[in-house]
C-alpha cells in the first residue's frame, strides 16, 4: 500500500590528534594567532579571521590529518588543506580514499558569503544501459555491478578535487600533491587497520593479479603493522596530474592504462568517457532546524534531501525533553527515518536526468504532513507504506573529512570507491583501485542494492547518469557563521549517522565528541527494523519492543569527523573512535 499523503503534499508543499580507538583527543584550541604568514597567499580573498583559533582537520588517517594541517600551518586556507588532505588519503588509506572514485564536498566562506556544493560523483560509462546487471531473463545479476569492470563508473576524484582547489585554494595542484606523492614513493609505516582491512578482504582482491601486486607482498601475505608500505606506480599516476593537471589523468597514459584495463576485461569506461568526465557545482539543500541553518548535499547525492527531510519532523518533537536515546526519542527518530528512505526510493536520482522533488521533500509543511501520520506509541510497519525486498549488507567504506582554517572557512568532503577497496580491481600499470559504484543504481527498479536500499525508475542505469548516493556532507551555521561541519561513511547509513550528530549538537547539546562518540541507531524503512549500535540500554530495547519495533544490534556505524566552531571562535574536533585510525588535530 502507498503511504498516500507524501505523495499529494510533495506536489503541494511549495513549493590531539587522536590514535583513535587507542586515543581520542577533543582539541580546543586557544592558541593565539600565528604571524600572518600566508597575508600574501591570501591577499584580495575577503575572510574574516575568526576569533582566537588557527585551523582544525579531522579525517580517519592520522597522516592525512598532518598533511593537511602542515598545509594550514604553513598559511594555506580550509581548501588547500581539504585538497592535500584527499590526495593523501589516495595514498594512506586504499580502502576508501581514492583516485578511483567520486564523491561530494561543501565549501562554506568563513564570512558568510553562500555555501558550494561540488559534486564529483562517478557518471555512467556511456555505452551503459539501463539492463546491463540483469540476465537475459530481466533477473538481476548481483556481483556485475559490484566486482566486475563494468562496476566501475568513470571517476570523478581528481577532476573533483582540481575543481574545488581552483576555485577556492591558493596553492597549485602540484603543491597540493606533493605530500601525497611522497607517501605514496617513499612509503609509510603500515597501521594494525590497514593490515586488518587487507586481511579481511584477501580473497576478493587477490582475483586481481595487479591487485595482488599493488597491495601484498610478494608471498601474498598482506603487509604488517610496523612495515613500510611504498606505491611506486601510484606516486607515477599522483606526478602525472601534478605536471598536467586532471588532464594527466583523464587524458595520456593513464587514461590508455584504464582503458587497456578496461578492454582486457569487458569494461565500458573509454577515452571519451574519461576525457568527457566533468565535475559540477551545485546549490547545496538547505533547511532550518531549531534556528540553525543546515546545508548539505544535493542530488545526484540523497544525502542533504533526507537529513533535512528528517529534521523537518522531528523539530515537531521536545527530542531534548524525550532524553538522548531514550525509546521516545528514538522511537520518533525511527519512524522519522522510515518514512524519508521510503521517499529517497521513490523519488531520488540524478537531477540532471529526472525530476526529484527536493523543494517539496525538504518543505516544513511536508515534514508536518508527515510528522502527522507517526503514531507516538506504535511502530508504523514497514509493510503499511511500500513492499519491498532487503539485500545484505556489504561493508561500506566511504571517509569523510572535515576541515576548518583561521579565516572560519569550513570544507566538508565526503568520497568513496563504495565497498571497501572498490571493485578490488586495480588498473595495472597505474596503481590505483577502481571504484564499483555501477552498484549504486537500480539494477533494476525495486531491486534492493548492496546495502538492501531500493531504488526506482529515478535512479536506473542511464549513460551519462549519476548514480544515487547517501553522502551526506554537511555544514551548519548559526547566526549566519560557520559552527558545525561534519559528516560520513557509512554506506546507507551515512544519512542517519550524519543527522544524529546534528541532533546530539543541537538537542542534546553535546560537545564535539560526545556528539561523535556516542552510540547511534538507524531505520532505512526496509529492512523494517531499527539497528542499534551497542551501548543502548535492555530497558529501552524493551520499551521499543512494546511499542512494535524490531529492535537489532549490529556492527558499529559510521566514522564521523567533525569540527565544532563555538561563538568565541573556539574549535573543537571530534574523531570517530569506530576507526583506529581517526584523528583531530589543530595548531
Ligand atoms: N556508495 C555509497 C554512496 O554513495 O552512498
Amino acid at each position: 500500500m502507498d503511504r498516500h499523503p507524501l505523495q499529494v503534499d510533495i506536489g503541494k508543499a511549495v513549493s590531539g590528534r587522536s590514535l583513535a580507538a587507542k586515543l581520542i583527543i577533543t582539541l580546543t584550541l586557544l592558541l593565539p594567532l600565528q604571524p600572518a604568514v600566508a597575508d600574501a597567499i591570501l591577499e584580495g580573498q575577503r575572510h574574516h579571521p575568526v576569533k582566537g583559533v588557527n585551523g582544525m582537520v579531522a579525517t580517519s588517517h592520522t597522516l592525512a590529518t598532518e598533511v593537511a594541517l602542515e598545509v594550514l600551518e604553513n598559511g594555506g586556507n580550509a581548501m588547500d588543506a581539504a585538497v592535500t588532505a584527499g590526495f593523501a588519503l589516495a595514498v594512506t588509506q586504499p580502502r576508501s580514499g581514492n583516485i578511483g572514485g567520486g564523491g561530494f564536498m561543501l565549501y562554506a566562506p568563513g564570512n558568510g558569503e553562500a555555501v558550494e556544493a561540488i559534486d564529483y560523483r562517478e557518471k555512467a560509462p556511456a555505452a551503459a544501459t539501463e539492463t546491463m546487471f540483469q540476465d537475459q531473463d530481466g533477473n538481476v545479476v548481483p556481483n556485475r555491478s559490484r566486482f566486475t569492470h563494468k562496476a566501475a563508473g568513470v571517476p570523478g576524484t581528481v577532476a573533483g578535487l582540481a575543481m574545488a582547489l581552483e576555485r577556492h585554494g591558493t596553492l597549485s595542484l602540484e603543491r597540493a600533491l606533493a605530500p601525497a606523492i611522497k607517501l605514496a614513493r617513499d612509503g609509510f609505516t603500515v597501521p594494525d587497520r590497514f593490515t586488518e582491512g587487507l586481511e579481511q578482504a584477501r580473497d576478493r582482491l587477490q582475483r586481481w593479479p595487479a591487485t595482488l601486486d599493488t597491495f601484498y607482498k610478494e608471498d601474498g601475505s598482506p603487509w604488517q603493522p610496523g612495515e613500510r608500505f611504498r606505491q611506486p606506480e601510484l606516486a607515477d599516476t599522483l606526478q602525472r596530474i601534478a605536471d598536467q593537471g586532471a588532464k594527466g589523468f583523464y587524458e595520456g597514459e593513464t587514461a590508455a592504462l584504464i582503458v587497456e584495463e578496461m578492454e582486457r576485461h569487458d569494461g565500458l569506461i573509454t577515452l571519451d568517457d574519461l576525457k568527457n568526465y566533468q565535475p559540477k557545482i551545485r546549490q547545496p539543500v538547505h533547511g532550518t532546524y531549531r534556528g540553525h541553518d543546515i546545508y548539505s548535499m544535493s542530488p545526484p547525492s540523497s544525502g542533504g534531501t533526507h537529513i533535512v527531510q528528517i529534521l523537518n519532523i522531528l523539530e515537531g518533537y521536545p527530542l531534548a525533553g524525550f532524553g538522548h536515546n531514550s525509546a521516545a526519542s528514538i522511537h520518533h527518530m525511527a519512524e522519522a527515518m522510515k518514512l524519508a528512505y521510503a521517499d529517497r526510493a521513490r523519488y531520488l536520482g540524478d537531477t540532471d536526468f529526472v525530476d526529484v522533488p527536493v523543494e517539496g521533500l525538504t518543505s516544513k509543511a511536508y515534514g508536518e504532513a508527515l510528522r502527522k501520520t507517526i503514531d507516538p506509541d506504535r511502530a508504523h510497519p514497514s509493510s503499511d507504506i511500500q513492499a519491498g525486498n532487503p539485500g545484505a549488507h556489504e561493508s561500506p567504506e566511504t571517509t569523510h573529512f572535515s576541515i576548518v582554517d583561521r579565516w572560519g572557512n569550513a570544507v566538508s568532503n565526503t568520497y568513496t570507491i563504495n565497498f571497501s577497496y572498490g571493485s578490488g580491481i586495480t588498473v595495472a600499470g597505474a596503481g590505483f583501485l577502481l571504484n564499483n559504484e555501477m552498484d549504486d543504481f537500480s539494477a533494476k527498479p525495486g531491486e534492493p542494492n548492496a546495502y538492501g536500499l531500493i531504488g526506482g525508475e529515478a535512479n536506473k542505469v542511464e549513460p551519462g547518469k549519476r548514480m544515487l548516493s547517501s553522502m551526506s556532507p554537511t555544514i551548519v551555521r548559526r547566526d549566519g557563521r560557520n559552527y558545525l561541519v561534519t559528516g560520513s561513511p557509512g554506506g546507507s547509513r551515512i544519512i542517519t549517522t550524519t543527522l544524529q550528530v546534528v541532533l546530539n549538537v543541537v538537542d542534546h547539546n553535546m560537545n564535539m565528541q560526545s556528539a561523535v562518540s556516542a552510540p547511534r541507531i538507524h531505520h532505512q524503512w526496509l529492512p523494517d527494523e531499527i539497528r542499534i549500535e551497542q551501548g543502548i540500554s535492555p530497558d529501552t530495547v524493551r520499551l521499543l519492543e512494546n511499542k512494535g519495533h524490531k529492535v537489532v544490534t549490529g556492527s558499529a556505524m559510521g566514522a564521523i569527523q567533525s569540527i565544532l566552531i563555538d561563538s568565541d571562535g573556539t574549535l573543537y574536533g571530534g574523531a570517530d573512535p569506530r576507526r583506529s585510525t581517526s584523528s583531530a588535530m589543530g595548531y
